[in-house]
């Protein structure tokens, strides 16, 4: 069987089409989305996220602030910003980067956020939003993973969706949001006894462990739908997912390479999650 290639670039480009539009007709309103980001201290790969969003901002006509602090900041400036930029009427989406420095409680910061503004859905009542179905902001990743697969044309419905990690910012979501979709979902993880098993009988398998090429065609029933949300670096300095992709690659009916499936979509989804915001504020 010949794997279909689920391209996150092209699907990525899909969505930021629509959204230009939506920006575009937002515009004749005199609304202009905007997203804040907070980035404290140095951390390298962080500053590297924080340009690809405001890259991002750009390239859609999104107004965009980057508040640079130094890795000194108190808890106590950064949660005075967060609250200045809650009551800013010009800023609809807060992102705080993490990871913070370890003198700053990172729950305190994703509390203090306005739960209409939580563009990252961190919040603990944007999880409960998710989780009871009601219309939230979405997490960025999980979001992105469900848009991979209906877009790839995968109906979700009915489905036996087997999610391998259980982490708060990938697993669980996605995991809530396959239910939401009308699958039947099963969460495996490190304790799980029978994992090779289960993941074989899944129809969709999605894959978020942190652990570079961990799940091969073993784990894969065949034709299957494998989405790869791991991104590890090897050795060699090579990006690879928690998915053996060659090793998967004619088994799985559709899989996502590493670079260039779920990662583009992650500041998509940030985007899209912006225009929402600005279009509830507005509405
Ligand atoms: N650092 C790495 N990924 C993310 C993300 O999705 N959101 C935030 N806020 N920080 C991150």
């Amino acid at each position: 069987m010949s794997s279909l290639i689920i391209d996150g670039k092209q699907i990525s480009a899909e969505i930021r089409n629509e959204l230009l539009q939506e920006v575009a007709s937002l515009k004749e309103q005199n609304v202009v989305p905007g997203l804040a980001v907070v980035l404290v201290g140095e951390d390298p790969a962080s500053k590297v996220y924080v340009g690809s969003k405001e890259k991002a901002c750009q390239q859609l006509g999104i107004y965009s602030e980057v508040h640079k602090l130094a890795a000194d900041t108190t808890e106590e400036e950064l949660l005075a910003l967060i609250g200045k930029l809650n009551s800013q009427a010009s800023i609809n989406g807060i992102l705080v980067q993490l990871p913070l420095p370890g003198h700053i409680n990172e729950k305190a910061v994703i509390d203090a956020i306005s739960v209409e503004k939580d563009v990252d859905g961190f919040h603990p009542q944007s999880v409960g939003n998710l989780s009871i179905g009601d219309d939230s902001l979405l997490p960025c990743t999980p979001a992105g993973v469900i848009e991979l697969i209906k877009r790839s044309g995968t109906s979700i419905s009915g489905k036996h969706a087997v999610v391998i990690g259980r982490s708060n910012i990938v697993g669980k979501p996605v995991a809530m949001l396959l239910l939401r979709e009308h699958a039947t979902v099963t969460i495996c993880h490190s304790r799980t006894a029978n994992m090779e098993e289960l993941a074989r009988s899944a129809d969709i398998l999605v894959v978020a462990i942190g652990k570079a090429k961990a799940i091969g065609k073993s784990y894969v029933k065949p034709g299957a739908v494998v989405i790869d949300v791991g991104i590890n670096r090897l050795p060699d300095g090579k990006l690879a997912g928690d998915v053996d992709y060659e090793d998967c690659l004619g088994t799985a009916g559709a899989i996502t390479p590493v670079p260039g499936g779920v990662g583009p979509m992650t500041i998509t989804m940030l985007m899209k999650n912006t225009v929402k915001a600005a279009k509830r504020a507005h509405g």
